[in-house]
């Protein structure tokens, strides 16, 4: 377990397992009581797929990975930074499906970058064994040899950052890693799951290490739950996840459900708030059900360059 506490806001690992805790006891409370036993959203998908026919085209579209390009402009991004190549590993929910996995390692296995960060969501179910999440990251960690970022979701446990971290990861737990080149500095802050477990807390990682004025920055949290805040705190950019952008669409990638949480021009893709760029991937897994439509999974590559900034208006860009 994690020995070092003093890295961390006070309780915070005991606050963490508890509601770890709390979360698995009430889910398997769920599973185990008659009525929702059977009536839970994954068996009604599934039933609705297997009788339309649809449930072999969902698979299919599931396992095809796309590698999305993303050009992300910073304000006054030092020139050692143009270029800089990140790559975005979202939601891989490990192991709903052995086709699902094996076409992720598949489509980064020739991806070139200079950092990847890792969003979130490893486990398939939000609670139970962990093998399978950690077996996906050891091959994601092997096949890489750039530094790789991670942040927690609302499937993982806290329990999985030591092997994460063996493994040559670099776990941000409201905590900062700092990327210099040419005395300048790209800074990314990680924080925990804003979600579920909502102990991201983004004033003790800034407390801890303040970014510097000359330093561009770059938010990571699981979920888009933060966009005002990040943007508040001037946060240059903001990479999360969570939402595998409705996971099954309408025709034109119309979401047919979204959080009440945050804005509808945050579930996916590029947007900007308040002068903030961000991006929310829509993963590269899925979750309850395994199938997508209209809704292509994804990693990213997200190309930094330098912009001027031009107004400060919010929307989907
Ligand atoms: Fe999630």
């Amino acid at each position: 377990m994690l020995t070092n506490q003093s890295r961390f806001p006070p309780n915070f690992i005991d606050a963490r397992l508890a509601k770890e805790d709390a979360k698995a006891a009430l889910l398997t409370k769920q599973e185990t009581s008659g009525y929702q036993r059977w009536f839970v959203p994954r068996r009604l998908i599934q039933c609705a797929l297997t009788c339309s026919g649809f449930k072999h085209i969902g698979a299919n579209n599931a396992a095809n990975i796309h590698k999305k390009i993303h050009r992300l402009p910073i304000k006054d991004l030092p020139e050692s930074f143009e270029g800089f190549r990140i790559l975005q590993i979202s939601d891989p929910h490990f192991n709903q499906s052995n086709a699902i996995s094996d076409a992720l390692f598949k489509t980064i296995q020739d991806i070139d970058c200079d950092l990847c960060v890792l969003t979130g969501d490893y486990r398939f179910r939000s609670f139970g064994p962990l093998e399978n999440a950690l077996a996906g990251l050891t091959k994601i960690r092997q096949m890489l040899s750039c530094d790789t970022v991670a942040i927690l979701g609302n499937h993982d446990s806290i329990q999985m950052v030591p092997v994460m971290e063996s493994l040559g990861i670099t776990v941000l737990l409201n905590e900062s890693f700092v990327v210099s080149r040419d005395n300048k500095e790209l800074t990314f802050v990680g924080v925990d799951d804003p979600s579920y477990y909502k102990l991201d807390n983004l004033g003790f990682a800034l407390s801890q290490r303040p970014i510097k004025s000359s330093s561009a920055s770059v938010l990571l949290a699981h979920s888009p739950h933060l966009y005002q805040q990040g943007a508040k705190a001037g946060f240059d950019a903001y990479l999360c996840g969570h939402t595998h952008g409705g996971q099954i669409c309408l025709p034109s990638a119309i979401p047919i459900k979204t959080s009440k949480s945050f804005p509808r021009y945050v579930n996916s893709g590029q947007w900007s708030h308040n002068g903030m760029r961000g991006y929310t991937s829509v993963g590269a897994g899925v979750s309850v059900v395994e199938a997508r439509f209209f809704c292509p999974p994804e990693v990213t590559i997200h190309i930094l360059t330098k912009y001027n900034a031009q107004g400060s208006r919010s929307k989907r860009l």
